[in-house]
């Protein structure tokens, strides 16, 4: 039974399809490089670049190497840009994702584990945030993410195409072979160990005057391999005949913005500069996920929980990928 990643040459994608090769699952990646890196993509791994709204390369690829089980994680990600542009988003992560599953249901795919984010809750009325908590989310892209799981239900109900939506919080670190680099890059750790790379001057912090401990953002981390590793399980439990499900992946834990430049300063040994900005539309104060369902339910235990090791690993690849992929 072979596995497709869409968007498997994207930071969590690539990391994931490492994880499932080391599990001994078939995969085939497509993505379309639109935010994501070939050279992320393990050689051995069958690679198509292209649209998730190309049924005809769907098809062709769930024939080809006998698709059961897709991972989706192809979509746009910013908060900040899904204000601005709010129809490009739904477009990308809604309306071809419909389109997508059109395709693969009718090619006999069985189930989907799909990237929900903590972005589904917005503001949270109590933490940790449990799967129950209410979902209100404040910007696109948290809606855009929210109706897609709601889709899922739908397509569950009348197909039985089962899946297991993983809600991730903040995804942080590397492995030894695989980092982040978005473009741009948006999230806090690789923005600020760019500071001590020499690639930036200084850290913007968007807000200090959210109604927390010292008035920065505060966010749960969960490293990228340990969200892999949760992939791999949610694959397993589907095939098993586990029942569709929503499950946060988070690690209990919140850090501060002005934390985590302590930390990223301890662990680089260098000063990070930052100036306070205005705050970002569609921002949270605060997300602390509860992950007692992965725990009960795949089995699952983050392996990585300490901030500093993960700021750490982030750093190692930082240091020998200081432009990316590109070097
Ligand atoms: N990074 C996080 O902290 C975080 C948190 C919560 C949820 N998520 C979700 O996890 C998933 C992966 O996030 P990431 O950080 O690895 O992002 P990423 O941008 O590195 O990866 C997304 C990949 O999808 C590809 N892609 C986008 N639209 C596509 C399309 N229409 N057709 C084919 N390929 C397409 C991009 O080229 C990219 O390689 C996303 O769905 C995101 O919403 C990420």
């Amino acid at each position: 039974m072979s596995v497709l990643v869409t968007g498997g040459a994207g930071y969590i994608g690539s990391v994931t399809v490492d994880a499932l090769l080391a599990a001994g699952e078939s995969v085939a990646v497509l993505d379309d490089l639109s935010n994501g890196h070939r050279e992320a993509v393990d050689p051995r791994v069958p690679f198509y670049e292209s649209d998730t709204e190309d049924g005809e390369t769907l098809a062709g690829i769930v024939k080809r190497h006998g698709i059961k089980q897709l991972v989706h994680f192809a979509s746009f990600i910013s908060v900040s840009e899904s204000v601005q542009t709010p129809l490009r988003y739904f477009d990308n992560n809604l309306g071809k994702m419909v389109k997508m599953l059109s395709v693969l249901q009718s090619c006999g795919v069985e189930n989907v584990v799909f990237s929900s984010t903590a972005a589904v809750y917005g503001e949270p009325e109590y933490v940790p945030i449990d799967e129950d908590h209410p979902q209100k989310p404040l910007n696109p892209y948290g809606l855009s993410k929210y109706f897609a799981e709601q889709v899922l239900d739908w397509v569950d109900a009348a197909y039985g195409m089962s899946h297991v939506a993983l809600r991730y919080f903040n995804a942080s670190g590397a492995t030894a072979a695989k980092g982040e680099a978005h473009r741009p890059e948006s999230h806090l750790i690789p923005l600020a160990l760019q500071v001590p790379l020499g690639k930036r001057a200084r850290l913007a912090v968007y807000g200090d005057d959210y109604p927390t401990p010292d008035g920065t953002c505060v966010r749960d981390y969960i490293h990228v391999a340990d969200l892999a590793d949760a992939h791999v399980k949610a694959l397993a439990y589907l095939r098993e005949g586990g029942a569709s499900q929503k499950i946060n992946l988070g690690n209990g834990k919140g850090f501060s913005v002005r934390e985590i430049v302590t930390a990223a300063e301890k662990v680089t040994a260098a000063a990070i500069p930052f100036r306070v900005e205005p705050r970002r539309e569609g921002d949270p104060a605060i997300l602390i996920a509860s992950s007692e369902k992965a725990r009960k339910i795949l089995g699952w235990t983050p392996r990585y929980p300490e901030l500093e090791d993960i700021i750490r690993s982030a750093w190692e690849w930082h240091k020998t990928h200081p432009s990316g992929y590109s070097t």
